[in-house]
């Protein structure tokens, strides 16, 4: 089989042959010739329905995670929204309590009747998890690591309470992509990302993908609601994205290794509570994340001494960490997260969020014992 990089390397690359190009073109066009017959031979009829430039992107993410078929979206949000929508009102589906604050306003604030019930719980306990099943009990949606506590769900496991039970299994895999975490090998039927972080990983790209296992039909909805309600991504953005994936393996791979000397550091610091970052030993499901694995990530969440006032300080005092939202990209971000999420966040107030880039990680560290110190 071949090995990820190499695919990576090569993704969405067959030669361009109206040309010869190496690097594919982008497809503007939004309308296709019918021909006399009243078909189209080359599959393509209204850009909402279908572009050969998302196309090349959705195939070559599909062969990325082993998945059978994949639809590009214009936002993770859109893309995970999609995946509600295939659900009905009278379904029950299972969320992490400490899912991604975006998808807890969409399914509890926005959806109310309109969609499927949820309840939320510790996705890191099995038998919360089996307790909370209900006889119309759909689908499970998992995010491990979680956002931003970094807690760990066996996916496997989980998988296998689903199946028995007749429940879809989701993993948001933003944070970890197909390098780092294998979900339909661990059991996942969908899949979904924020194309927006590492898989485009430049802070210029907005997007979402959701891929199947299998077809099924929850998944022909999700294909129909897209092409309905028209939440497609555009075709420079999923340009971007494939010229994003061939980079993703050494980017990836890089940020890794930083972040876990990052974490150590952190961890042996005087200032600091607790990290969360799964692959240090402390961490509580340190075992399910080597498990299940190839690498820990670039995410580290930890908790300064003090409250809000102490960790928006150290925030401030940053020079080479920039301070903002978001993940996944080149530059390594800092963020209060609990003042970013609003009020109903049940993040900690003395937490920072840390997106790790591509410095070289002694001047990262070097940035963070100056902000910690106070200097
Ligand atoms: C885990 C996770 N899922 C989904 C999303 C939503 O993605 P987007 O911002 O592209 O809509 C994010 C965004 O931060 C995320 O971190």
């Amino acid at each position: 089989m071949t090995h990820i990089y190499t695919l990576l390397a090569h993704a969405g690359g067959d030669i361009d042959q109206s040309s010869g190009a190496l690097i594919p073109p982008i497809e503007l066009a939004t309308t296709y010739e019918r021909h006399p017959d009243g078909s189209y031979p080359l599959g393509f009829k209204y850009a909402r329905d279908g572009n050969p430039t998302r196309r090349r992107l959705e195939c070559a993410l599909s062969k990325l995670e082993g998945g059978s078929d994949c639809r590009a979206f214009s936002s993770g949000m859109a893309a995970g929204n999609a995946i509600f929508q295939a659900f009905s009102p009278g379904d029950h589906v299972l969320i992490p309590d400490d899912v991604y604050h975006g998808i807890r306003h969409l399914v509890f604030d926005h959806f109310g009747l309109r969609g499927p019930v949820a309840t939320a719980v510790n996705m890191s306990d099995t038998k919360v998890v089996e307790s909370a099943f209900r006889d119309n009990t759909r689908m499970i949606w998992i995010e491990s690591p979680s956002n931003p506590i970094l807690k760990i769900t066996d996916i496997k496991m989980i998988s296998e309470i689903a199946r028995a039970r007749g429940a879809m299994v989701v993993v948001d895999a933003t944070w970890t992509t197909p390098l780092l975490q294998p979900s339909f090998d661990l059991g996942a039927d969908l899949v979904m990302y924020s194309l927006t972080k590492y898989m485009a990983g430049h802070s210029d790209v907005l997007g979402g993908a959701v891929l199947t296992r299998e077809g099924s039909d929850v998944f022909d909805r999700i294909c129909t609601y897209q092409q309905q309600a028209g939440a497609v991504l555009d075709p420079f953005s999923s340009w971007l994205t494939i010229r994003g994936l061939r980079t993703l393996g050494v980017r990836l791979s890089h940020q890794c290794a930083s972040a876990q000397e990052i974490a150590s550091f952190l961890e042996n610091h005087n200032r600091v509570r607790i990290v969360h970052y799964p692959g240090l030993k402390a961490h509580p499901e340190h075992a399910v994340a080597k498990s299940q694995m190839s690498g820990f990530g670039a995410m580290i969440s930890f908790e300064i001494e003090g409250g809000e006032r102490e960790a928006m300080q150290v925030a401030a005092r940053v020079r080479v960490f920039t301070r903002a939202t978001s993940l996944g990209a080149t530059e390594s971000l800092i963020e209060h997260r609990a003042s970013m999420e609003g009020p109903q966040t049940q993040t900690p107030a003395n937490l920072l969020r840390l997106s790790i880039g591509l410095e070289h990680s002694v001047d990262l560290i070097e940035d963070l014992d100056h902000a910690l110190d106070g200097h």
